[in-house]
């Protein structure tokens, strides 16, 4: 049997610290809390935690815009608060991943406020300045991911910056030696403390076409438009030059102890680019993350169709990963509706591949209401026709049924507000409840720990069902499951012998009694899924 490596066959769960647990009862989740929260994730059986950023930032993008990048945030504790996190995760065997956000800064960065000082100031070409058109305009057609124009105006200085988000988030200039050194020495700082690796925002943007031409405008029927863009990224970002330092990184890596691991936020809709960044020797990214299942509808064939896609495309050798769920898309059990929410845990820790899990997935968490004066986020303030603020999937954790769900004490008015269904949806509850969403996901995790067919064996689409049934098979040595899920509301009586004569049911997602079943009439309930030894 091959070695279990945590990056490889292991489970990632994301926390978003503001929402996870508040510890000193100003309602904003922080580091104390994860502490407090450890033995719940030993628990529950993951490998790693990701950590959204936690260092010195004003918070305009939640915590995306950094002043300080080997800094503490002091809402979320201190650098000692930090290392006994890491320790106390250490200890009971869980790696910790940080958010490294390299496109930008925050405007409140020190570098910064050097950089947009004066024209000739040292840090002046650490970010992106450039002068205006002759006619006063921007230098290109550049937009914000959030909106807008991607160029601000520095009345002080008389040129424009570049910002691919918010105006408060200047990009950085990779293409700046002395940038690209002392960005360097961050990830140093923190992989020295024996920080387990990183998770690295926006990384598709961090470098530009040398010569800024204009972005020509999206095609009508890209899976941009959807997401409110106006022109196609093809200069702004994924540019090849990018690899370089991507190596660089990962060389970084590498000469540490340990496997350290490096995982790209490559938000990109074409497969071959997403493919390019495990780096043409696999020496660039461990998992870029494969974002594309967050796009789609609850559809078997489409799914059917990006998995098929998307093992063609990794190079060999490469790990696949999937995603469903993260703080900037709403809540898989909200999109795909409450009734699939166990079909999409049981798609993604059983698919080939590393899994990563969102906060409150495990308890089939759905979008919370975010009446509009409580809206926190940029993306839902400057845009709020297109539905994409990201507070309803980033609403607190919902651990028991008290006063603010747990998360922070009764009376405090937590930063977002709690679902309201956190009253009989929690983990307190489903502790108790052996058929929860919680114990699905715990027993589901042990099996897939337990099994070297899930965590590391092939896999093979398995014909011969209707088309709403995706149906694979994951197979290591002597071992061999049949993982099946019915995406419909309707129910299927099927003939799986042609798989194998006999087999045994492991686990479903209504945790129905595990046992025999008939090869020849094995029915497939409605929404429901499951993993058949064979
Ligand atoms: C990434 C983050 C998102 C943030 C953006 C800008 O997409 O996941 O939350 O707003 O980068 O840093
Ligand atoms: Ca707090």
């Amino acid at each position: 049997m091959s070695e279990y490596l945590w990056w490889k066959n292991g489970v990632v769960y994301q926390i978003y610290p503001r929402s996870f647990q508040d510890s000193n009862d100003d309602g904003i989740g922080d580091l104390q809390g994860i502490i407090q929260r450890l033995d719940y994730l030993k628990d529950l059986g993951i490998d790693a935690i990701w950590i959204s950023p936690i260092f010195a930032s004003p918070m305009v993008d939640f915590g995306y815009d950094v002043a300080d990048y080997t800094a503490i945030h002091p809402m979320f504790g201190d650098m000692e608060t930090f290392d006994r996190l890491l320790d106390e995760a250490h200890t009971r065997e869980l790696k910790v991943i940080l958010d490294y956000v390299p496109n930008h800064s925050s405007d409140q960065h020190a570098w910064f406020k050097e950089s947009r000082s004066s024209r000739d100031n040292p840090k002046r070409d650490w970010y992106i300045w450039k002068n205006a058109k002759p006619d006063g305009s921007p230098p290109n057609n550049w937009e914000s991911i959030f909106g807008g124009p991607a160029w601000t105006w520095d009345e002080a200085t008389g040129q424009y910056y570049l910002h691919s988000f918010l105006k408060e988030q200047p990009d950085l200039n990779w293409r700046n030696p002395e940038l690209v050194a002392a960005m360097e020495n961050v990830l140093r700082f923190w992989l020295d403390k024996g920080v387990d690796g990183f998770r690295m925002d926006a990384v598709m943007c961090s470098v530009k076409h040398a010569d800024f031409p204009d972005n020509p405008p999206v095609a009508d029927d890209s899976p941009l438009k959807p997401f409110g863009f106006n022109l196609e990224p093809k200069y702004s970002q994924s540019q090849p030059e990018l690899h370089n330092i991507l190596h660089s990184w990962r060389k970084l890596f590498d000469s540490y102890p340990g496997d350290r691991v490096m995982i790209g936020e490559t938000w990109v809709f074409d497969m071959d680019v997403l493919a390019s960044y495990y780096g043409k020797n696999l020496d660039e990214f461990h998992l870029p993350y494969n974002f594309m299942a967050t796009m789609l509808p609850w559809d078997a064939n489409a799914l059917r169709d990006l998995i098929q896609r998307y093992y063609a495309a990794i190079p060999a050798g490469g790990t696949p990963n999937f995603v469903f769920g993260n703080h900037d898309v709403h809540r898989p059990a909200t999109r795909h509706g409450y009734r699939n929410h166990r079909s999409i845990g049981l798609l993604l820790l059983t698919l080939w591949g590393v899994p990563t899990m969102y906060y409150g997935d495990e308890l089939g968490m759905e979008d919370g209401e975010i009446p509009v004066e409580f809206i926190q986020d940029p993306w839902g303030k400057d845009d709020p026709d297109l539905n994409l603020g990201r507070d309803p999937e980033r609403t607190p954790m919902q651990w028991d049924d008290s006063a603010n769900a747990g998360f922070t004490a009764g009376g405090v008015t937590p930063w977002l507000p709690v679902a309201s269904n956190y009253k009989t949806l929690n983990a307190a509850a489903q502790i108790r409840d052996e058929r929860s969403t919680l114990n699905f996901y715990r027993k589901l995790l042990q099996l897939r720990k337990t099994s070297p067919a899930l965590h590391g064996g092939s896999f093979e689409f398995v014909d011969g069902l209707p088309d709403d049934i995706i149906a694979y098979l994951r197979e290591n040595g002597d071992e061999k499951l049949l993982c099946l899920v019915n995406f419909s509301n309707q129910e299927y009586a099927v003939n799986i012998s042609h798989v194998a004569a006999a087999g045994s049911l492991l686990i479903s997602t209504d945790l129905s009694d595990p046992g025999e079943v008939d090869m020849n009439l094995f029915t497939v309930v409605a929404n429901q899924g499951y993993v058949i030894k064979v």
